[in-house]
């Protein structure tokens, strides 16, 4: 867990986080300010000066939702289908791309390019990640935000080429395309696999998703700003403040690092110190942060050195408002669930509630992001109910409504098997130089106790690969944008989809003027994010639930953003900032145009009730299981 270690070393990467942003662009403006855009982005702020401590532009308190009007709808950059395009990188059309968002393309990332291509992914020395500005490049342009996620990213480029060198010995007629796509489809089938056998039972609990039970292609898989906005964030609550690298035997063989440190580290530093081994043996035996309101100061305060602050709560925060989500209450009844009567009915621990009714003064105000942290766990989860709604929602809609679901492709029976059996400590046993690994990485299991009683042990695999396995149906690989998955709705969940929504939309105007008089988000960061409740038991999950969902994350999400100016300013009184410190934020681009057709028709809400999904399974992939 290590939320109060002591760092060792780290004057060198102090400073490069100064010189870096969180997405390594940073870029000071005349008045000295950073801005954070859409997913992350830095660019110059609009508004750089201003000193208000409101939350929102104001807007006249008497505006109304105008008749007839379309709420704005935020653009995803990447595919929504969980199709390891953080890996491989997307086909993007020109001019999609927010400022400073651009995408790696699959060919730059290709052995050979797509014309010469040898089937491999581009590394560096020692199988790393190759390297474009002195950070690593990968799939997702985020990837080397901090080291752990970029240990991930080098994982599966690795396992790709694994697969691609066994492949070429039993297939060597094979072309380098074939290599490329077949051994694509197996590692896109594995994160598949990792993220519903591991990931979501660890976060959801056991069962908490239904069994596979064939493709539907009337489920809307669009994914929701509920989801984006407030629930997937839940992560930003569980990351750790420290960054390590362990030996096989779990000494540090580096200097232990605070994230504030770690972020975008230069890919020469990142491969020192045993590199993404390290990093990955450390994701297994660290502790992950305790799932609740409270986020580690590296995160809420990692930029505060005066003008410039950016704290990811109140980011988080007035990112929902810019995305007009409802709030707890209202996402509730649109899920139809109870609302919460009161603060002390949404958590148990009456310091919360306590402070949560101070920074909000009303339970129908309370934000979905922070409302949604705060509530008492699902049993068997690590979220509470709502979050736990919008989360299986969002899974089962993304698996259901996928054609190229690995389960509906046509796989062999050995390689169906091979996947099914997929574990991450299995990928990264065959793809390290680690020799011992927890058969469940998302459980943290300190090095020393690997295979004593309780802790049970991966088994390394051999090579699933035959001469007599068959390459992928055409019709089952998938396309670099995301398209062509739902035979009737072709853009569906491609790149440049939009957001949808399960509850209405939270306007001042209806489309897109935030509303006014919510209570300043900086300012419920420090009453409630700040607080936290040391008396919850450590959790049991490892680094990697932390980590895992970062990288899903970002293999689904990349909200473009847009170029009006959402700045919150810290209020009086604030115990790091100045009054009326910027913390920097640009609103997403929004498409206010009639929404696209999406399965199931616009009158049938997203989220299916709760207990399964409508309509029957349907458009079962043609090519006869083999
Ligand atoms: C060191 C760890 C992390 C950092 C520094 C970080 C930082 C950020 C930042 C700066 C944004 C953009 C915020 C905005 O402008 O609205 C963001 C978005 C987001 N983060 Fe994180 N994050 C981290 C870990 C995680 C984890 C562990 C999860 C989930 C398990 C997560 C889920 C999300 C989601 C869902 C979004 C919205 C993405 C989009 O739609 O573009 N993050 N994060």
């Amino acid at each position: 867990m290590h939320r109060t270690a002591v760092v060792r070393t780290t004057s060198e990467g102090k400073s490069i986080m100064q010189r870096r942003s969180i997405f390594g662009q940073a870029t000071r403006t005349v008045a000295g300010a950073f801005a954070l855009a859409g997913a992350g982005t830095l660019v110059t702020g609009a508004g750089a000066s201003a000193q208000t401590v409101s939350s929102a532009k104001p807007i006249a308190p008497t505006a109304t939702a105008t008749m007839g009007a379309i709420a704005g709808r935020s653009i995803n950059l990447t595919t929504a289908w969980i199709d390891a395009s953080a890996v491989y990188g997307i086909e993007s059309p020109s001019g999609l791309a927010g400022p400073r968002q651009t995408v790696a393309t699959p060919a730059s990332l290709r052995e050979g390019g797509a014309v010469a291509s040898t089937g491999r992914m581009i590394t560096s020395e020692g199988k790393n990640l190759p390297v474009a500005n002195g950070l690593v490049l990968a799939g997702d342009p985020r990837a080397a935000e901090n080291p752990d996620l970029a240990a991930i990213h080098t994982l599966w480029v690795r396992e790709h080429n694994w697969h691609v060198e066994r492949l070429a010995k039993v297939h060597p007629q094979w072309t380098g395309d074939q290599l490329y796509r077949q051994a694509r489809a197996i590692v896109t089938a594995e994160i598949q696999q990792v993220t519903y056998s591991e990931f979501l039972p660890t976060l959801l609990g056991p069962g908490s998703i239904p069994q596979w039970n064939g493709y539907r292609s009337n489920v809307d898989p669009t994914i929701s700003v509920e989801f984006s906005v407030a629930a997937m964030r839940f992560g930003h609550s569980i990351v750790s403040n420290v960054v390590s690298r362990e030996a096989e035997d779990g000494s540090l063989t580096g200097p232990e690092m605070l994230l504030r440190d770690a972020f975008f580290m230069p890919a020469s530093e990142f491969v020192k110190h045993g590199g993404a081994d390290g990093f990955l043996r450390h994701i297994g035996s660290d502790v992950s942060n305790t799932l609740d309101a409270h986020l580690v100061d590296d995160l809420r305060n990692f930029l505060n050195d005066p003008p410039v602050a950016i704290d990811l709560a109140a980011i988080n925060i007035q990112r929902s408002r810019d995305v007009g989500l409802g709030t707890l209450n209202q996402t509730r009844v649109a899920l139809g669930m109870r609302p919460h009567a009161d603060f002390s009915q949404v958590t148990p621990d009456p310091e919360l509630a306590s402070r949560l009714k101070t920074a909000y003064g009303t339970i129908d105000r309370l934000d979905l992001w922070i409302g949604g942290l705060s509530e008492r766990r699902v049993r068997g989860a690590l979220v509470g109910e709502t979050f736990h709604r919008i989360l299986t929602d969002q899974f089962v809609r993304l698996r259901d409504g996928d054609r190229l679901w690995w389960e509906n492709q046509s796989w062999d029976r050995g390689m169906a098997q091979w996947i099914r059996e997929t574990t991450i400590a299995d990928v990264v046993l065959r793809n390290t130089d680690t020799r011992r690994m927890q058969a469940n990485m998302f459980l943290a299991a300190e090095r020393a106790d690997l295979g004593r009683p309780g802790v049970a042990l991966a088994v390394a695999r051999t090579d699933p690969h035959r001469a007599s396995g068959a390459p992928i149906a055409s019709n089952e690989v998938r396309s670099h944008d995301g398209t062509g998955t739902n035979a009737q709705f072709t853009a569906l969940n491609g790149v440049g989809w939009q957001f949808g929504r399960i509850g209405p939309a939270r306007f001042a105007d209806g489309v897109h003027t935030m509303v006014a008089g919510d209570p300043n988000p900086r300012a419920i960061s420090n009453v409630v994010v700040a607080y936290e409740n040391t008396s919850i038991p450590a959790e049991k999950a490892s680094a990697m639930l932390y980590v895992w969902g970062q990288f899903l994350t970002h293999e689904i999400e990349f909200a473009k953003s847009g170029t009006e100016d959402g700045s919150v300013f810290s209020p009086a009184g604030d115990p790091v900032l100045a009054t009326g410190t910027m913390i920097p934020m640009t609103r997403l681009a929004v498409d206010t145009s009639t929404p696209p057709a999406v399965p199931g028709g616009a009158s049938r809400p997203m989220t299916p009730p709760p207990g399964g999904n409508p309509g029957p399974a349907s458009g079962a992939n043609p090519q006869p299981r083999r």
